[in-house]
């Protein structure tokens, strides 16, 4: 997400639920969770989940970046913005009647760049397809070297999937080749999910 005037913003329809209910989730097991939170992100309950505010893809990159040796597993639920404007407005766009065109550039791609180096890091992608789901998510799983992948259809929307709405449909895929669906469920539950799959992968230093 990134302002094209000081008044204004590009954003999207994700809401923040699953990485928070991913957050206390991974805290009620005992993790030590560090939350790198876009904007309308709600607010965490479990007072040992450490929280970094961020508001561009840029600054999640960098965020997250910063954090990345220390970690050993990094979950990538946030839906980051793929484009940001090229240039910044310094003042509000007046209209002019006329129509207007804003050039967006590419941002970086956080999950590859971790996957491109990662160590002894386990890391988890999302995914949300609109056709193809499976066929899209295993290459992301591929292209971006993650160990596993969450993802969703969204033509399950109104079956209770989707942006905004308190459960989730998802399936997982493995590196390893392996892929479970789970059922309709509150992002609560849907979050034990992925958290259980992923510990049952994953070694602890
Ligand atoms: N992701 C990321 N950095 C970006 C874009 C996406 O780290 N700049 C991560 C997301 O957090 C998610 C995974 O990559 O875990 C897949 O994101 P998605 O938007 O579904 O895929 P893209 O690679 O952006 O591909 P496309 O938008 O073309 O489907």
């Amino acid at each position: 997400m990134k302002i094209p005037d000081p008044v204004r913003f590009l954003g999207n329809y994700s809401s923040g639920k699953m990485g928070v209910a991913l957050a206390e989730q991974f805290a009620a097991e005992g993790a030590q969770v560090f939350l790198i939170a876009g904007p309308g992100t709600p607010e965490t309950t479990n007072p040992s989940i450490e929280r970094s505010p961020v508001t561009t893809a840029a600054s999640m990159y960098d965020e997250v970046l910063a954090h990345y040796s220390n970690s050993d597993i990094v979950v990538m639920a946030a839906a980051v913005a793929d484009f940001t404007i090229e240039k910044v407005a310094a003042e509000k766009i007046k209209k002019s009647g006329e129509g207007m065109t804003l050039r967006l550039v590419p941002t970086k791609d956080i999950l590859k760049t971790l996957g491109e180096s990662k160590e002894h890091q386990f890391l988890v992608g999302f995914a949300l397809e609109t056709e193809n789901a499976e066929k899209h998510a295993r290459a992301k799983l591929k292209n971006k070297n993650a160990d596993l992948i969450v993802f969703a259809n969204a033509a399950d929307a109104t079956k209770g999937s989707g942006f905004g709405v308190d459960t989730n449909k998802i399936t997982i895929s493995d590196a390893g080749g392996s892929q479970q669906n789970f059922a309709v469920k509150p992002k609560q539950q849907v979050a034990r999910d992925i958290v259980n799959y992923i510990a049952e992968q994953v070694t602890i230093r």
